[in-house]
């Protein structure tokens, strides 16, 4: 297909996302998706600038590289520069170019070859920008490709103003555990099947992270390196500034029993024990743990503390083996599917345990799903592809439990 036809389409789909999606981060992640597509890049970036501190930050960004807590002052780095001059910049050496800031993408997983980065204006201002970054073959962007970015660029601000888009990414985020270029393989008839090729990405504390993924894709296996349950390959795991990616089983014991609550789709509960003693026989593991009475309550299951499993409906099952993970007051819960297995008065019913946890415990939480809408509730949603991270979202406005419809 000619080139400009090609653009065209790409130009009437951007159209067709930012107008008929509703959410305007969901369409302009959207967007930026189609452009990278169409461009065969291997990353990409929306930036807002954040006019109370006069800094950029990602939005959303596509690729391997996780830069969500990243953020440059305006007028510094490609980003800033394009920001605070609203034009456009094409790269064709980062490496060697002065403005250049290597700690954006280079530091986190990717390095960079050559970008287009154009301004997102308004009416008035320059509001951010969108970077595209690195073509696959390694051949350089050119003029029409700019022009395909410049005009997702003026759409997509045109749609801001419509919708109003109030930017407040928040403050710099401490981390919890980081995975940078994380590889694991498993054994595999006569060799070995690489399952995740080099996984990066941070976890915050006190977030509510959302991971999406086709079936197979490796989010349980994350899941599982993030929680001591299973060994990287190769890579390196930090926890709490503290290297954990070859822990002694000393500190894998450790860590599983004080550190992380799990939640899986199966409740897993002790049959023969009521809701209390289930909490209470894991709560006699640990060196400091929650009462247990109060951690039944705070799943809103005080009235239940003397059933047994068999006795209660999925859902409430599920809030007891949320209770379990709570009883250990663990600095981070993982949950694998946990409302697959339920409707969805007890999904909802039991999202809203998990985000009272966030809310008020200050506890960081990490949930694979396959519900696209429960992704809304997340701080952030990372998308795995493949044995990588393909994307991160920033919701500017995670919904509550209850505000979810499916
Ligand atoms: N212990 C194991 N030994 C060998 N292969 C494994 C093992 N665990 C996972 N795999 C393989 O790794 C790949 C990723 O599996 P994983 O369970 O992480 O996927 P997933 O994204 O969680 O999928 P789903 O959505 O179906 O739960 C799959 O191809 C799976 O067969
Ligand atoms: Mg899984």
């Amino acid at each position: 297909m000619e080139e400009s036809k090609r653009f065209t389409k790409a130009t009437w789909r951007i159209m067709e996302q930012l107008l008929e999606v509703d959410n305007l981060d969901e369409a302009l992640a959207g967007s930026i998706e189609i452009i990278v597509n169409e461009l065969n890049s291997e990353a990409g970036a929306i930036w807002l600038l954040d006019p109370k501190t006069d800094r950029l930050s990602p939005l959303f960004h596509i690729g391997p590289a996780d830069i969500s807590n990243i953020s440059v002052e305006n007028g510094l780095g490609i980003e800033g520069v394009v920001t605070k001059t609203g034009e456009s910049v094409m790269v064709t050496d980062a490496q060697n170019d002065p403005r250049f800031d290597g700690t954006i993408f280079d530091d986190n997983g990717l390095i960079t070859k050559t970008m287009i980065c154009v301004p997102l204006n308004n009416l008035h201002d320059v509001i951010g920008c969108v970077q595209i970054v690195n073509k696959k073959d390694g051949s350089l962007y050119d003029e029409e490709e700019l022009q395909l970015c410049e005009r997702m660029a003026s759409l997509a601000a045109i749609t801001i103003d419509e919708k109003g888009l109030i930017v407040d990414l928040g403050e710099k985020k401490e981390i919890l555990a980081s995975l940078r270029n994380v590889i694991k393989e498993f054994p595999s008839g006569d060799g070995v099947s690489r399952v995740l090729k080099g996984i990066n990405l941070d976890i915050y504390k006190n977030e509510f992270v959302v991971v999406l993924g086709e079936s197979g894709c490796g989010k349980s296996t994350m899941m599982n390196i993030v929680g001591g349950m299973d060994f990287l390959t190769d890579g390196t795991l930090i926890i709490e500034n503290k290297d954990f990616s070859h822990p002694t089983d000393a500190e894998l014991t450790k860590f599983r029993r004080e550190y992380v609550g799990f939640i899986f789709q199966a409740y897993n509960l002790m049959p023969n024990l009521t809701a209390l003693e289930n909490v209470q026989f894991i709560a006699e593991l640990v060196d400091d743990p929650m009462d247990p009475h109060e951690a039944i309550a705070k799943v809103g299951l005080a009235q239940r503390e003397n059933n047994y499993p068999g006795q209660m409906s999925g859902g409430q099952q599920q809030r007891v083996s949320i209770a379990r993970a709570l009883v250990k007051k663990p600095r981070l819960i993982l949950a694998d599917e946990p409302t697959a297995a339920l409707d969805y008065t007890t999904s909802i019913e039991v999202l809203s345990v998990i985000e009272d946890i966030v809310k008020n415990q200050g506890t960081t939480v990490m949930m694979v799903t396959h519900n696209v809408e429960i992704a809304k509730m997340a701080d952030r949603v990372v998308k795995v592809r493949n044995g990588k991270i393909a994307s991160i979202k920033k919701n500017l406005h995670p919904l509550h439990a209850e505000e979810l419809i499916w």
